[in-house]
């Protein structure tokens, strides 16, 4: 074994697939959720997939004492992953508020417990979203482009997050950290034991093209074909999300084994390829052979057009890069929805 990493959102969507890689490489994993947005099941899917049982605490972390006691109770963790935060761009409109609250507080919380439980590395679930919408001599974006004013609260919050881990590093913390900038996650783990499971109407792309691919849905609406772009439609990043979870692992690692230069890092996780809306729909039907049924409708408030990563610098200083194909990913996507209908969940 080489220690313990918490997990705190283990059982979401990225968090689960990362418990699974961890485990895959040695990591003993505590995870940390309050299932506001997942299902006890996952950790017994988790455990289909290594065979191994991760540890499972149902804590919220605004709870601080209740994850001082999961630190005690777990002794000797070694690194963090923090995923657990809300994360739909329109609720957070609607309930600032509680964005400014789920996004912020627990941040708080687990960098004031970490040099008290000697823990030495901290990854943090970023998101392209703190570039806005880079001019086009930015993209494709770099870690250095400009950070721009954030369109929704969510943004905000990603934002300040990254400002609070900046200056708690800078204040000499006795731990490191990884600033980890995701394009947009799709797809599922091969296996279709686990995958995205939204709660509601899905907002996102991927979710909602493969309900209505079953049917739960009449038809996707695409937001938008006058844009300037190629086809009119937006275009997006889409990675793979094993892969986006593998970026964890090899983030992890680097802390640990001391291979950062700097005690605070940010890479872009992405595959490089900007693919727009309309081009993802065709990639999936050609992958799976199922017909989506689409219409165009009006363009989505506070989307931005186009933007796609430079992952150079994840590729070679992190020495990680996105490997699946779009119609894998795609592939596995629609996997996952045929199981999830296979156990009457959705
Ligand atoms: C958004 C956030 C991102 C966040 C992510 C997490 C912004 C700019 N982006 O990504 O920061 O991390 O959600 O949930 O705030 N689309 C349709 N029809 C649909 C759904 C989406 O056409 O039913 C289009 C959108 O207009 C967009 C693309 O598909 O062009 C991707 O949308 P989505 O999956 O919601 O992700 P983002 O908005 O890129």
């Amino acid at each position: 074994m080489k220690g313990k990493i918490l997990v705190t959102g283990g059982a979401g969507y990225i968090g689960s697939h990362t418990t699974v890689e961890l485990q895959a490489v040695g990591y003993e994993v505590v995870i940390v959720d309050n299932l506001s947005n997942s299902r006890a099941e996952v950790i017994d899917n988790i455990e289909k997939i290594s065979g191994i049982r991760p540890a499972f605490e149902q804590v919220d972390c605004n709870d601080k004492a209740a994850l001082d006691a999961v630190f005690k109770k777990h002794s000797g963790i070694r690194g963090i992953i923090h995923f657990a935060a809300s994360k739909a761009v329109g609720e957070s409109v609607e309930k600032p508020l509680l964005y400014y609250r789920n996004n912020i507080v627990p941040l708080v919380n687990i960098l004031e417990l970490m040099p008290i439980h000697k823990v030495e590395g901290f990854v943090f679930s970023s998101s392209c979203t703190v570039y806005g919408q880079p001019d086009a001599k930015n993209l494709p974006v770099t870690e250095t482009a400009p950070i721009l004013p954030a369109t929704s609260p969510y943004g905000n919050t990603k934002q300040i997050d990254e400002e609070i881990i900046r200056d708690t590093i800078h204040a000499s913390v006795p731990f490191k950290s990884i600033i980890l900038r995701y394009f947009n996650p799709i797809g599922a783990h091969p296996t279709a034991e686990i995958g995205e499971l939204p709660n509601g109407v899905p907002q996102n792309l991927v979710p909602f093209l493969t309900q209505t691919a079953m049917g739960i849905r009449k038809e996707l609406s695409v937001f938008g074909n006058d844009y300037s772009t190629p086809d009119g439609s937006c275009i997006r990043d889409f990675i793979n999300v094993v892969d986006l979870a593998k970026a964890h692992v090899v983030a992890v690692e680097r802390m640990l084994n001391n291979k950062s230069k700097a005690n605070l890092e940010y890479f872009n996780l992405g595959t490089g390829r900007g693919v727009s809306v309309l081009e993802l729909i065709n990639a999936f039907e050609k992958s799976t052979g199922v017909k989506v049924p689409y219409k165009i409708v009006a363009r989505r408030e506070g989307d931005i057009e186009q933007i796609w990563a430079n992952p150079r610098y994840a590729n070679e200083v992190l020495g990680w890069t996105a490997v699946e194909t779009i119609e894998d990913t795609l592939k596995s996507a629609w996997d996952w929805q045929l199981k999830l209908r296979e156990r009457k969940i959705m």
